[in-house]
């Protein structure tokens, strides 16, 4: 069995490349590092890589984070800069025993000393995205932040390997040096090749709250479903949030376990892509449904339209 799940409509591409790797018997770490290059490289995507919208200072800064579910082996990076791939950089750190998780000018400068591509990752698009939030902010006197969608991918080779992967610009207009969930372990992500793997989006600070993505495998390691883990991790938090912390930011999971099997939950309207062997590559949208549980059905082609059209429109 192969299979691979990943956040949002925008890693679709991203899945049919690492649908090609995995039929070809190539490794879930090669499947997962493929689909997020391809998002890390649209200019289009303002979340992820090039193209993605910087901190309020302007500067453009990427996490990213690898996970090998055989091995437990992770690599991460946080606040890293001009890097074209943050995703490969993250993977190269796993390999390393001790350094494995680099931070700010420590992650940059690994990276170019170990010839990784540089590239000047702030497109003018996300600069005039960026000047005319800063205006916004400044006249009508708004909360800054706004937008969060973490590319997260959990993939399952025909060697019952499993590897889990995220990538990030993070929140819009975050101060310098903040960090989100996306490199963080237990939060972002996480994946046991003998259990299964699960990846966030959402809103880093609640996300960290409740390391949901470690919540989900364990509770797929005690027995249930990806989509009970996943409705039972993601209801139950969201809840338990608002009763103690007032309120619960927008947060979306997506998990496979290592049969294969999939499921999702979200408290927003969130979009995912998934192929396995026996299922083609489609793109699903889910909402919360009732009794904690989820809505998921095919996307439409009105959607898909007009998600087309939002994203290239003139700013
Ligand atoms: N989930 C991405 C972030 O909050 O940075």
């Amino acid at each position: 069995m192969w299979g691979i799940i990943a956040t949002w409509r925008m890693a679709h591409e991203g899945i049919l490349a690492a649908k090609e790797l995995l039929v070809k018997e190539r490794s879930a770490g090669d499947a997962v590092e493929t689909a997020i290059k391809c998002v890390e490289d649209y200019p289009y995507y303002k979340s992820v890589g090039y193209g993605g919208l910087p901190n309020e200072e302007g500067v453009l800064e990427m996490d990213a984070a690898f996970m090998d579910g055989d091995t437990f082996a992770i690599g991460a990076v946080a606040g890293i800069v001009d890097i074209k791939n943050p995703i490969s950089v993250a993977r190269k750190l796993s390999k390393e025993k001790f350094n494995s998780f680099r931070v700010g000018a420590g992650a940059t400068r690994y990276a170019q000393a170990e010839g990784f591509e540089q590239k000047e990752m702030l497109t003018e698009r996300a600069k005039k995205i960026w000047e005319k939030r800063v205006e916004e902010v400044a006249k009508h006197q708004l909360d800054p932040y706004d937008g969060h969608d973490t590319v997260g991918v959990v993939a399952l080779d025909e060697l019952s390997s499993m590897a889990a992967g995220t990538s990030s610009s993070g929140l819009f207009m975050k101060k310098s040096g903040r960090v989100g969930d996306s490199p963080l372990s237990g939060s972002g992500f996480y994946v046991d090749s003998e259990i299964g793997g699960a990846a966030a989006t959402g809103l880093g600070e609640d996300l960290m709250k409740g390391c949901l993505s470690y919540e989900i495998v364990r509770l797929m390691g005690s027995g249930y479903s990806p989509q009970d883990a996943c409705d039972q991790a993601v209801y139950g938090f969201s809840e338990k949030l608002k009763k103690r912390y007032g309120k619960a930011g927008a947060f979306s999971l997506i998990a496979m376990n290592k049969e294969g099997q999939w499921g999702v939950a979200t408290n927003v309207e969130f979009t995912f892509s998934v192929a396995t062997k026996e299922t083609e590559p489609t793109i699903f949208i889910a909402h919360p449904g009732e009794n904690q549980t989820t809505v998921i059905e095919p996307i439409t082609q009105e959607w898909l339209d007009a998600y087309e059209k939002r994203i290239k429109a003139p700013i």
